[in-house]
């Protein structure tokens, strides 16, 4: 049995984009933007390596983030590129990046409603001319097949396509917090969560052969491995970006739902976690 709480984290593998259902509408967008994990330097620092980015205002390159939810990987790319397009189908996450924008003074990123069948859109406007698309912790909602094929004349020669996979998911990593944490879950919702986002070895070998289909070469992976830490209030935060805004617990249940998680889980004060970053990429 499956849940409606794993959607955000699932992976199906199947074009099942839904990205009218508002799951990461209102509070998740919130808290996506407070709490889910950014990526560290060196992952901007592998893309700009490997596709030569450039960030001259005149000259410089376009990237486009698709899925770029509260902007996590847009915000930083912006600071290598002449110009970054921010496009996702939910129009609280475009919000909340927009807003972080501001706050952090990046005036080159442009923020667009719109989803992987938008793309084909974009052929009017910019032929040839994406150093790099990104595609964060999202590709597992879209028509990624059709996606590749159509990114492939909209990317300039060197550029290419990054699939980025950032972590496992905080209830199903290999340690005795996560496990608690996903016993916990289900027992709550009534059913098995799923464990990957588009991170499992055969999602990832999908994808790439996606890649080299659509012409893509040079397809391959690489990935960073870093420590971290979680505080209870972070762990909390950060499931409650994952799950689906109809499912959240409603606000005045909240307190009871993480006392319940709490006497779950080891007593912290931490929870510890290895972050593997996966970039599978191609180049046009
Ligand atoms: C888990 S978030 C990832 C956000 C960010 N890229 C990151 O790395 O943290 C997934 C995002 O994909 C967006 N999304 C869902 N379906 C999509 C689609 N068909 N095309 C583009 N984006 C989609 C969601 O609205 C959400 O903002």
């Amino acid at each position: 049995m499956t849940t409606r709480a794993q959607a955000q984290g699932s992976s199906t593998g199947s074009a099942t984009a839904d990205s009218d259902s508002g799951a990461f509408s209102g509070e998740v967008a919130e808290y996506y933007a407070e709490f889910r994990r950014g990526y560290p330097s060196a992952v901007l620092d592998a893309l700009q390596t490997a596709f030569t980015l450039d960030a001259d205002a005149a000259i410089g390159d376009l990237a486009l983030d698709l899925g770029c939810g509260t902007g996590q990987l847009a915000l930083p790319l912006a600071t290598r590129v002449r110009t970054v397009i921010g496009m996702d189908p939910e129009p609280d996450m475009l919000r909340q990046a927009r807003a972080e924008a501001a706050r952090r003074g990046v005036g080159n990123a442009l923020w667009v409603l719109g989803s992987d069948t938008d793309v084909p859109a974009l052929h009017g406007v910019l032929p040839a001319r994406l150093g790099l698309t990104v595609i964060g912790n999202a590709v597992h909602w879209m028509r990624y097949e059709e996606l590749f094929r159509t990114l492939r004349p909209l990317t300039r020669p060197g550029g290419g396509v990054a699939v980025i996979a950032n972590g496992t998911p905080i209830w199903a990593q290999e340690t005795d917090w996560s496990r608690a944490l996903r016993t916990a879950l289900e027992d709550h919702f009534g059913g098995s969560l799923a464990t990957s986002c588009g991170t499992a070895a055969d999602d990832r070998e999908r994808y790439a052969r996606a890649l080299t289909a659509a012409g893509f070469a040079d397809v391959h992976e690489t990935t960073l491995d870093y420590a971290a830490e979680l505080t209870f209030e972070q762990l909390l935060g950060s499931l409650y970006s994952a799950i689906p805004a109809p499912d959240l617990p409603a606000p005045p249940a909240r307190p009871a739902f993480a006392a319940r998680l709490r006497a779950a889980l080891p007593p912290g004060p931490a929870y510890p976690e290895q972050v593997r970053v996966s970039l599978l990429t191609g180049r046009a």
